[in-house]
């Protein structure tokens, strides 16, 4: 079965979305292979968001992700990569439909967007290597 890394950011530990957010990906049939609490450091974040360096938005980005603790959670199904992001909804929480995780718990990007999944395989890859040990990861 394919693996995501999925992240619960600041704004949504801040806003106590946690829960709910998690719910959405139990009740989908998704199973959960590891799951912790992290609060990403500068460098974690660099390495994590490395091929967005160039963008303009890098700066605040760091910033964001380094306000307080995020989530971090191995979600695993068919095409998990694909169907979490579909239930994430679009990155800029104003073009997110309702139903999604960003059209129903966010508004302004600068505010923040709830979560982070991955985009490809080869970056769940390296996502999941980032923040977990091999022995972290629950088979079921
Ligand atoms: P994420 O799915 O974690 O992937 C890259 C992140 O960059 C994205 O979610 C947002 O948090 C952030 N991001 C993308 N576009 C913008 C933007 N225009 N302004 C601020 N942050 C952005």
């Amino acid at each position: 079965m394919e693996e995501t890394l999925v992240l619960i950011k600041p704004d949504g530990v801040l806003n106590k979305k946690v829960g709910k957010i998690i719910n959405r990906f139990e009740d989908k049939g998704l199973k959960i292979k590891g799951m912790k609490m992290v609060w990403i450091d500068e460098e974690m974040a660099r390495k994590h968001y490395n091929h967005l360096q160039e963008k303009v938005f890098f700066d605040r980005l760091l910033k964001y992700i380094t306000e307080a603790p995020v989530i971090a959670m191995v979600i695993c199904g068919k095409e998990a990569i694909e169907v979490v992001r579909t239930m994430a909804g679009e990155t800029n929480p104003l073009d997110a439909l309702p139903g999604t995780i960003r059209g129903d718990f966010a508004l302004d990007i600068e505010d923040g967007n709830m979560i982070h999944t991955s985009d490809s395989k080869e970056n769940a890859e390296r996502e999941k290597e980032l923040f977990f040990l091999k022995d972290e990861i629950f088979n079921y």
